[in-house]
């Protein structure tokens, strides 16, 4: 047994990292056979220590407070964030910054475990928009970010990370204070009772079984805040980053908003194109996503190692949720209030020619979004081998 056998949890998901603490991703397939909403079975789960036992009947008088740089201390209860504030519901996707490592690993170690493509997910999430709660504390004239920290206690402390205030106050960046997810109560592997969302950012601002909002006038200086999420500059090796804490303690090098990314669902790695009496045309499938809710733009595909490139379909699922009668169908409470920023990942896809796949070894997917940030040709490697969007590569095997 584990400090977490009260968790139940899907079979499905393969295990990144020891029995202890719980770190999966689904196979890459099965995820994206899921579509837009990733079930709660499914979606990846990045824990650093032990879940937080939650009684059911204790839920209602879970607590969390507003304190630091705030003219009007809050407590506030789950019930009365239930009771007193407007609740809302958001489609978004959470992206853990090691999604992709496992390439990292292979070209050379780095100090995080082999995450393949499929640390994403995405859920409609029921709750409370942070601003509102802060609003009602009154923060001072010079505080400048909102630390979080939730109620797991790891070796280094409780979790904990900070956003910039301006960024809470702003209601086109949705972030929030979340218990529900798919319309139903948060599981405990993803927060339950009540976690942080950062939409657009990585999943590692988003905390879990939120117990403490802090407003302060620098960031946090919580150890997760420093010594987790970053991406040091490529020359800085495991030996070097250990001897010099000067290197984790510059916030130039803290991840906030997610890069472009994309991966390829369809051919998976290890599937083999049928080749002869098969259809004329084979469907290249993936998802692409980028961050700070810029939309992705483009989806380029290339079966001749990125010398020419195909534009591919998309699909933004998310935009139907944008719609009226659809938000008559989650009982009038998805209130969209970002109308112009996108924080979901969307689907791409493209038809080739089994003729011309025949010709190829690989395929490459590139995404671009709307600032016209792009994935690299190449790889940027940094001691957590994290932000890793590299253009995406499957080898295409033939049915013998
Ligand atoms: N919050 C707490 N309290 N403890 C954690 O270990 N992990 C963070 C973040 N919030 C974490 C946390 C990281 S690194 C990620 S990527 C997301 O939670 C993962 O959220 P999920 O497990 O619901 O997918």
């Amino acid at each position: 047994p584990t400090p977490d056998s009260h968790v139940p949890r899907d079979p499905r998901l393969i295990r990144l990292t020891g029995v202890h603490p719980f770190n999966v991703e689904a196979p890459l397939t099965d995820l994206f056979n899921e579509g837009f909403l990733t079930s709660p079975e499914l979606f990846y789960v990045r824990n650093h220590g032990a879940v937080p036992l939650v009684q059911d009947e204790d839920i209602p008088n879970w607590e969390f407070t507003v304190e630091g740089m705030v003219a009007n201390p809050l407590t506030v209860t789950l019930k009365g964030l239930l009771s007193e504030y407007e609740n809302v519901t958001y489609p978004i996707t959470l992206v853990c910054a090691g999604n992709r490592r496992k390439e990292q690993n292979v070209v050379r170690k780095s100090k995080g475990f082999s995450w393949g493509p499929a640390g994403v997910s995405t859920a409609l999430f029921t709750g409370v928009v942070m601003k509102d709660v802060i609003e009602r504390a009154r923060p001072l004239r010079r505080a400048k970010y909102v630390c979080m920290e939730g109620a797991d206690k790891l070796p280094n402390g409780y979790y904990g990370t900070s956003v910039k205030l301006n960024w809470v106050m702003d209601p086109n960046r949705g972030i929030m204070l979340a218990h529900g997810m798919n319309g139903e109560m948060l599981r405990p592997d993803h927060g339950k009772p009540l976690r942080a969302v950062i939409p657009g950012q990585i999943g590692g601002r988003s905390v879990k079984w939120l117990k403490k909002l802090i407003v302060t006038a620098e960031p946090s200086d919580n150890w997760y805040h420093i010594y987790d999420n970053r991406v040091l500059p490529t020359m800085v090796d495991p030996d070097e980053s250990a001897r010099n804490p000067a290197w984790w303690t510059d916030d130039r090098y803290a991840i906030y908003d997610l890069s472009p990314n994309s991966a390829i669902a369809f051919p998976a790695h290890n599937e083999k194109l049928p080749l002869q009496d098969a259809p004329e045309k084979y469907t290249v499938r993936g998802y692409a996503y980028s961050g700070g809710g810029r939309r992705i733009t483009r989806a380029e595909v290339s079966i001749d190692k990125g010398k020419t490139w195909r534009l591919s379909n998309i699909e933004y699922p998310e935009d139907r949720y944008r719609a009226y009668e659809d938000r008559q169908l989650f009982g009038g409470r998805l209130d969209m209030d970002w109308r112009e920023a996108s924080f979901c990942w969307c689907f791409w896809s493209l038809d080739i020619s089994i003729e011309e796949l025949q010709g190829a070894n690989d395929i490459l997917i590139r995404a671009m979004d709307e600032s016209m940030n792009i994935q690299p040709r190449d790889m940027y490697w940094s001691v957590l081998g994290m932000m890793n969007n590299p253009w995406f590569r499957v080898v295409i095997h033939k049915e013998d």
